[in-house]
């Protein structure tokens, strides 16, 4: 992972990332009220936050706290933001090898998650209809939930059925495997190998705050892609169904997160 051409020195101990993360990092500025303001109108808020989010760097994050080697390509500002940022993930322990800090404004579109098998984990957020089509052919795993599935297939996604014919058409376009996540319902998930769409359902809990659920359930997914890739598939789906469950108990994104120590042991 050394950034220069300079041979290893034998004390710098050489720790390949089993999870990198290309996506964004971003400050969630939360303020909460009662309601929302009219065009110019500055209302009272009763409370204030600052948290971590950006669809990266949350299934970095998760994939980390169960346990991967994980590193984050992306760039932050350099600003008390971006510095407090590149804290916090150190403090997931995350590699901050190449995380850069710019003047410039930086978009996150779409994030990617490439293990040391060069497999591709695609989570095409937001999505656009007309995605470029190597998008399709490059990912092992493509992985979006109902209304991306919707705008990328123009199909209607309102029940596992409709999933499971989204999906197939996810997967005529050339991905080894797609999986659409369902929310309270699961997930819905076909290969190549297996076309037929199944649907893995999750056990119902009392949902505090679904904010950032599909992403610890990609950072779940990765997780399991760079550590146990030779678990079956839908075993991999029902174990990040049960870690996204988790995390819709509490409230926030990253917060909301499990580490590997609070989680059974059979899911590891
Ligand atoms: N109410 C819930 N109860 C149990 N599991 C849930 C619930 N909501 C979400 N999940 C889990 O989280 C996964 C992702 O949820 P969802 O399909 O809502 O993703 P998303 O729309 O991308 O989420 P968000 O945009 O809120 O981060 C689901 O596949 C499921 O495993
Ligand atoms: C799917 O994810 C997008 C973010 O890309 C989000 O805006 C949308 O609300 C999510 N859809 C559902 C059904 O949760």
């Amino acid at each position: 992972m050394a950034a220069s051409g300079e041979p290893r020195k034998p004390w710098q101990e050489e720790v390949a990332a089993a999870v990198v993360v290309v996506g964004s990092c971003m400050t969630d500025l939360v303020s909460l009220t009662s309601r929302l303001p009219k065009t110019g109108e500055t209302i009272h808020g009763h409370k204030f936050f600052v948290g971590f989010g950006g669809k990266g760097a949350n299934q970095c994050v998760q994939a980390a706290r169960l346990g991967a080697k994980a590193s984050i390509v992306c760039k932050v500002g350099k600003d008390s933001f971006g510095n407090d940022y590149i804290e916090n993930l150190k403090q997931n322990h995350i590699s901050t090898e190449f995380t850069y800090q710019t003047g410039d404004a930086a978009t996150g579109t779409a994030s990617i998650i490439v293990n040391s098998e060069v497999k591709t984990l695609f989570n095409p957020a937001p999505a656009i209809a007309d995605l470029d089509p190597r998008f399709y052919t490059l990912s092992s795993v493509f992985c979006c939930n109902e209304s991306e599935a919707e705008i990328l297939t123009g199909l209607a996604v309102n029940n596992p059925t409709e999933a499971g014919k989204a999906a197939s058409a996810l997967l005529e376009r050339g991905c080894q495997v797609v999986v659409i996540t369902l929310g309270a319902s699961g997930c819905v998930a076909l290969s190549q190998e297996e076309p037929v769409p199944k649907h893995i359902p999750t056990e119902a809990v009392k949902a505090v705050d679904t904010t950032g659920a599909g992403d610890s359930f990609v950072g779940a997914l990765a997780f399991y892609l760079a550590y146990y890739p030779n678990l079956p598939l839908e075993e991999m789906l029902k174990r990040s169904n049960f870690i996204a469950a988790v995390s819709v108990q509490a409230t926030g994104t990253q917060s909301s997160y499990p580490y590997k120590k609070d989680l059974p042991l059979a899911l590891f």
